[in-house]
């Protein structure tokens, strides 16, 4: 660490009252707080969950708004340290939940590409847009290794193979994070640790192993991400072998800050804490003993800072680990260089027109074509000649909303074209290039005579964290802390494709009993059982949640580019089996090519 941020971020904390210092460990969301609360009770972090906006959501309002609370943590007054405030988002696949931003592939698309030079390149293209908001900090990347595809947040994942999410994360620091200076954002390495590894794949769930899997498995990625520096790292909502994450001494303190030597901070998910105990001080008690620095609140976190307070009054946690905590977040600030600088408005990225430009939009495509995986072609039905009589088909077709999936405008994800601001539908992709291409969503004007081959799009339509999970009814393990969610249900109850969403297979089997040969593309967060939906099209292609660029589907299937994805994760046959357990349709590392 720079010797001058350690003595900035010292001679600080001298100076620092204990409500300066407490204030600085909560990260409060945004519709719950104004301007003046984070001056009044000098708040160090604000954040916006998944479709938290401002105004009417343009690049304009954003940088208004962390301008007026960056402003008010600057205030120069009476019992005041001015100390730059933290605003962080959700920009996992691009800054999505803006509208108008350029939209890559989700992680699971990016981890078919197996392309470490491009990761950096999307993070550095996803930072531009960040700062183009007026913000600092982004929840990315996600280093979970998805070992049940049963899992909602399965997209958030590159692979299940902890070599190829380890082979993403430095590049992924690294273009987020850059030199550490205005042209770059802070890096979260989340969800520490073992999140992609619960029984069941069950949202926020157990993962019950041994520590030589959870290191070997789970903590593999983190090793490279703190190797390139990576500024702070986001507690995980499950919990290993029964006990919370968040609760962990051994796992926040001993193992990530002590043996591999993490001198970043902590952050909590969102209100993580509460989970701990029915009794809010037991919970923040043990999560700030445990090695929590910073604490994610939605609303409560007045409630939160009281018991605070209060807890460090009772001797419930010691002044030590208030000022290592402290310290540890002031250093953050200093190291990536916010105290020196200007207001948001009058930072160099602000307003950027380079936000959702072409020139971001063609790295984008380039991540399209490259995340696709061909799973068949028979009869060399691909590439399909532009000049053939196309007709197009499929749910997910013509939908800007589907094929970007969740955490994009919404937490949930959008569901139409014009939520998606910019970019194309995949029909949309091929309608500019092939101009005898026909459109109809259900398959009804599929005709023989008229159409020499079928393009149908399908899949899964959005969801985002425990809504996205595959289990039956509100039924969760104990250990999971998905109590707090029950009122929101499960995506389905099965991996088959066909019993989930019948009228995919039903588009399919309308055109090809018109003997028109099918080619299949599949949307999807992960892998799915679709044996019926492979025997009914002559060729199927893995597109994942591909974004806003769907005219990179099409550069490749007119052949204009080549395929050259490879399935990050292993393709199932039945919808049982964990991993390892899992009867392969096709397996990790699959990808057929046209040569
Ligand atoms: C998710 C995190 C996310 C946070 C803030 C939580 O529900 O688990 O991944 O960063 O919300 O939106």
């Amino acid at each position: 660490m720079p010797v001058d941020a350690r003595a900035h971020a010292e001679s600080l904390l001298g100076q620092m009252r204990l409500e300066h210092k407490l204030g600085q460990m909560i990260q409060a969301e945004r519709a719950s707080t104004t301007p003046d609360d984070v001056a009044r009770y000098h708040i160090g972090s604000v954040l916006s969950g998944g479709g938290s906006v401002p105004g009417a959501n343009r690049v304009a309002d954003w940088v208004a708004m962390n301008d007026a609370y960056w402003m008010a943590s600057m205030r120069e007054e009476e019992g005041r340290i001015p100390v730059p405030l933290l605003y962080a988002i959700d920009a996992i696949h691009g800054n999505t939940n803006v509208l108008g931003a350029t939209v890559f592939p989700h992680n699971i698309g990016l981890g078919a590409a197996r392309d470490p030079e491009l990761i950096e390149r999307l993070a550095r293209l996803c930072a531009e847009e960040v700062l183009a908001t007026g913000l600092d900090w982004t929840f990315a990347p996600t280093l979970a290794v998805v070992r049940n595809i049963k899992w909602g947040r399965t997209y958030e994942s590159f692979s299940e193979d902890p070599a190829i999410v380890a082979s993403y994360a430095a590049q992924y620091v690294k273009g987020l994070q850059g030199a550490l200076d205005e042209n770059g954002v802070i890096a979260c390495a989340k969800h520490w640790i073992g999140d992609g590894g619960t029984t069941g794949g069950v949202d926020q769930g157990d993962t019950a192993c041994s520590e030589e899997e959870l290191l070997r498995i789970h903590a593999a990625p983190y090793l490279p991400a703190l190797e390139a520096g990576v500024l702070t790292v986001m507690a995980s909502f499950n919990s290993w072998n029964k006990e919370k994450c968040h609760a962990s001494r051994y796992l926040l303190t001993d193992v990530l800050k002590g043996r591999l030597g993490f001198d970043g901070f902590v952050i909590s998910d969102w209100d993580g804490v509460d989970q701990l105990d029915d009794d809010i001080a037991t919970a923040l008690a043990t999560a700030i003993n445990a090695g929590v620095d910073m604490v994610m609140v939605s609303v409560e976190w007045k409630k939160m800072l009281e018991t605070l307070h209060r807890l460090v009054a009772e001797g419930r946690i010691p002044m030590s680990r208030i000022d290592d905590a402290v310290r540890r977040i002031l250093e953050v600030k200093a190291r990536a260089g916010l105290f020196e600088r200007p207001r948001p408005a009058e930072r160099p990225w602000a307003n950027s027109p380079t936000f959702g430009a072409a020139a971001h939009r063609a790295i984008a495509r380039e991540a399209v074509r490259k995340s696709l995986v061909l799973l068949k072609n028979d009869g060399s039905v691909l590439p399909v000649a532009k000049g053939a009589r196309i007709l197009v088909a499929g749910k997910n077709a013509d939908n800007r909303g589907h094929q970007c999936g969740g955490f994009t405008v919404e937490w949930q994800g959008a569901r139409s074209n014009d939520r998606i601001e910019g970019g194309t539908s995949i029909w949309e992709g091929i309608r500019a290039v092939a101009a005898n291409a026909e459109f109809s969503e259900d398959g009804s004007a599929a005709d023989r005579a008229r159409h020499d081959v079928a393009i149908v799009v399908i899949g899964e339509t959005p969801y985002a964290e425990g809504m996205g999970d595959i289990r039956h009814g509100g039924a969760v393990p104990r250990g999971s802390g998905i109590q707090t969610m029950t009122n929101l249900a499960p995506y389905g109850s099965t991996l088959v494709l066909a019993e989930r969403h019948p009228e995919d297979l039903a588009t399919i089997q309308r055109i090809q009993a018109q003997g028109i040969p099918v080619v299949t593309v599949l949307i999807s967060g992960r892998p799915l059982v679709t044996n019926a939906e492979l025997d009914a099209s002559q060729a199927f292609v893995a597109a994942w949640l591909p974004g806003s660029e769907g005219a990179g589907v099409a550069d490749v299937l007119f052949g204009d580019h080549e395929f050259r994805g490879t399935l990050p994760f292993t393709w199932p046959k039945t919808d049982e089996g964990e991993y390892g357990r899992v009867v392969p349709a096709f397996p990790r590392g699959f990808g057929l090519t046209l040569r």
